[in-house]
């Protein structure tokens, strides 16, 4: 033991710290204090007994998915602000993609926006900055709606619109979210609806479609009105199947125009 440590200006080498240490027993001191003397006829008589810590309940294990569902669904109606349902789910740690993921993806766009957008999951661009779309599907989609005058940055509402996912953390590999996974977002997503309160949603792609209501198959559900969590839908085809497609521009073109006349018709 010859390394050495220096503390408070003072080197020393092992064998001479563990003599020192053999020192200190000898003179009695064989119990770790604090560093600075305790003036004990300065305390208090009786020392009033600690107040029990509150303990959060244990979290429902990875195989409890009704557990998971059911905390999940307490957090989100317990949350009256989109803030306070953003800090709720942020915490929420019954989804293992959290511990994958750089940054929770919560929404982007102005929250009193008229039409909701619903895509998928955050890729690897939202997992980066931490904000859905801002990826190349993201400019496509940001291209498709300032067609019909609506953008994120809208700070009038009439012309603005509000953008978030199925998932707020990225599936690794942008894979498909797992049915679980859509299952615990359910809650937070019912009253991120809730809360927002749009007049019309536009629902991107398959994987929203699946959540919101229960079918997969866009190619048959696009440019057909539903109703989502209480309010008219429309089900579009993603911008990231735009990219890779784009002779389907011209049907979600048709789609844009039916949600911009929907608008319209609401607004007389
Ligand atoms: N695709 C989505 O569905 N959502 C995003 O945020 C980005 C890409």
């Amino acid at each position: 033991m010859n390394d050495q440590a220096t503390y408070r200006g003072i080197t020393l080498d092992g064998d001479s710290a563990l003599a020192l240490l053999d020192w200190q027993l000898e003179m009695g001191c064989d119990v770790p204090m604090l560093d600075a003397p305790v003036d004990r006829f300065d305390l208090p008589t009786r020392v009033a007994p600690e107040a029990p810590v509150p303990q959060a309940p244990p979290p429902p294990a990875d195989d409890d998915l009704a557990g998971r569902v059911a905390l999940a669904q307490a957090l989100a109606d317990g949350a009256g602000t989109l803030a306070a349902l953003a800090e709720a789910q942020q915490g929420f740690d019954g989804i293992e993609l959290k511990k994958g993921a750089r940054n929770f993806c919560f929404a982007d766009g102005n929250p009193k926006a008229r039409v909701l957008i619903l895509g998928e999951a955050p890729g690897d661009e939202e997992d980066r900055q931490g904000r859905p779309f801002v990826g190349r599907a993201g400019q496509m989609l940001d291209r498709m709606f300032a067609a019909i005058g609506l953008s994120r940055d809208g700070v009038d509402a009439e012309r603005a619109f509000y953008v978030t996912n199925v998932l707020t953390w990225r599936p690794p590999g942008n894979r498909d979210p797992e049915p679980d996974e859509i299952a615990v977002s359910l809650p937070f997503l019912r009253r991120h609806v809730d809360l927002v309160a749009p007049d019309l949603i536009v629902l991107m792609g398959n994987i929203a479609c699946q959540a919101a209501i229960e079918k997969r198959g866009i190619l048959r559900l696009r440019g057909q009105w539903v109703q989502a969590f209480g309010r008219p839908a429309l089900p579009m085809t993603h911008p990231s199947y735009l990219l890779r497609n784009p002779a389907a521009k011209r049907e979600a073109w048709a789609d844009l125009l039916s949600l911009q006349a929907r608008l319209e018709s609401l607004s007389v």
